[in-house]
């Protein structure tokens, strides 16, 4: 049974923190920031919001633009990194607050968990929801998959330039009008490590960025190499000789931290890929240098031991990105899906399929068919695991992208200054002030001093 995307929807807040004032106010090189990293704004959740209610808003939209009554939706699933109890899940907050708006019951047969795993945990549970409708347990049902987070670090810390909020919501169903996944070619990877963690009890996480950076690479390697196995054991893609599995995925969508991440990953692919096939040659002779090794045995340990190979690896990276081979390739592939990452920051668990929306809209607006087009998706979370899998672009994709407009989910945001934004980092306000009123949107009311109970309201 086929299994797929109907239609995403996302849900930013409408407060962000433009680079300039960031790069002047924390004495950083605006460059840094726009060039190095690939950012110019970083999305902020407001006193009013907390992840249940972005997933909640994305929610709303979805059903509202698809005409779905809760008794159509089998599942709901949120993914986050942004929980904010141990043991109630955030589905439970976001069925609360759609039924103030659906009614109380509506929701009343709709299964559904919290998942955890850092910024992958989204993949694992649309992975999980395809599975149950490929079983034939979905009955005509859909799934509700809702990533939703909000990145935040230390103020002051050099993760803090890497900061966003928001939500993506996908409708998922066994008649796909948007894309459709491949089958038993879904790889992960996983190994336990601490790049990137959030003890109990802390509002922002313990961050090691280069470590991070690297692991993210390593691990989506080895599960791309697992997906390579599976595309070839299963004759989904037969490359000829001097050709990689990448010639055959169309879009390319990556986790995205930082918009930058994503092409950087897209180089360490494409060597990966690329140097055993005999275009390699040609193009290290454009290069001008070898391709550095690493020590043996290659391990994230002896990377980050060898400060002359890390430099020497940036170099031949940045040489690798200026060549036209390269730039044609992220041109067509990848550029599309970066350009929402640029505006709207880190989102965690719902970065990659930000990407998505971001890659199908900008396409489509430059009238490219996609019909039949394959996708490739390489997910990662700290801590350590990756998922690598595909799909393909339905024939009737158009109608439902020509709906989506990533501009107007944008429009009339509010520029914070820097004295706004750190009020509301350090969570100073009281609750009953926000910035914006939150006129049409699921906000936070209250959090109970003694019981931690938390109520929402729809304001219409
Ligand atoms: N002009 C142009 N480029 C510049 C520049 C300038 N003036 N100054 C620096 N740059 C470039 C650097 O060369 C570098 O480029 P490369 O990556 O291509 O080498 C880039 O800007 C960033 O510079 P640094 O590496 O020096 O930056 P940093 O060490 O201060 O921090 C970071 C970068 C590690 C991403 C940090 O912001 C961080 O820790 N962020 C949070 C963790 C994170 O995002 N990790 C990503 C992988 S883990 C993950 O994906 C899970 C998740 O969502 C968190």
């Amino acid at each position: 049974m086929a299994a797929g995307i109907d239609d995403i929807s996302v849900y930013i807040p409408k407060l962000y923190v433009d680079t300039e004032d960031f790069a002047q106010a924390r004495d950083v090189d605006i460059d840094k920031m726009r060039k190095g990293l690939g950012i110019y704004q970083m999305a902020i959740a407001d006193n009013n919001q907390d992840p249940a209610c972005l997933a909640a808003n994305a929610t709303y939209k979805i059903m509202k633009r698809n005409d779905i009554h809760p008794k159509d939706v089998g599942r709901l699933y949120i993914s986050t990194e942004s929980s904010f109890d141990e043991s109630k899940a955030m589905n439970a907050y976001v069925v609360g607050m759609l039924e103030q708006v659906y009614g109380p019951g509506t929701f009343g047969h709709c299964g559904g968990v919290e998942t955890k795993f850092a910024c992958v945990s989204g993949s694992y549970a649309l992975y999980d929801n395809l599975n149950w409708i490929r079983a034939g347990e979905a009955d005509s049902q859909y799934a509700l998959v809702v990533v939703s987070d909000i990145a935040k670090y230390d103020l002051g810390s050099s993760g803090e330039m890497t900061q966003g909020a928001g939500a993506v919501a996908m409708l998922l169903s066994d008649d796909p009008h948007l894309l459709t996944f491949d089958p038993k070619v879904t790889a992960t990877s996983i190994s336990d490590e601490y790049d990137f963690y959030r003890p109990f009890g802390k509002d922002t996480p313990i961050v090691h960025g280069q470590y991070s950076n690297l692991l993210y690479l390593l691990q989506v390697r080895k599960a791309l190499d697992l997906y390579k196995k599976k595309v070839l054991s299963t004759k989904l893609i037969t490359p000829g000789p001097d050709e990689s599995i990448l010639d055959y995925i169309d879009y390319l969508n990556m986790h995205l931290p930082y918009s930058a991440m994503g092409r950087k990953a897209l180089a360490y692919l494409l060597r990966h890929e690329w140097r055993h096939l005999p275009r390699w040659k040609s193009l290290i002779e454009k290069i001008g240098m070898a391709e550095p090794v690493a020590q043996h045995p290659g391990t994230i340990e002896t990377i980050l031991a060898n400060p002359e190979f890390i430099k020497d690896d940036s170099k031949f990276n940045r040489l690798l990105m200026e060549t036209d081979e390269f730039i044609d390739i992220y041109e067509k592939k990848l550029s599309s899906s970066l350009i929402a990452s640029k505006m709207i920051g880190n989102l965690y668990t719902a970065s990659l399929y930000l990407g998505l929306r971001s890659s199908l809209e900008y396409e489509h607006r430059k009238g490219v068919d996609l019909a039949g087009k394959r996708v490739g998706f390489g997910s990662y979370g700290s801590g350590s695991s990756a998922m690598v899998f595909s799909g393909v672009i339905t024939e009737e994709y158009a109608d439902v992208v020509s709906k989506m407009n990533l501009d107007s989910e944008m429009k009339n945001r509010r520029r914070l200054t820097l004295d706004e934004y750190e009020l509301l980092h350090r969570g100073q306000m009281p609750l009953t002030e926000s910035i914006l009123s939150g006129d049409g949107e699921f906000i936070l009311t209250d959090v109970n001093k003694s019981n931690s109970e938390r109520q929402y309201v729809f304001k219409s």
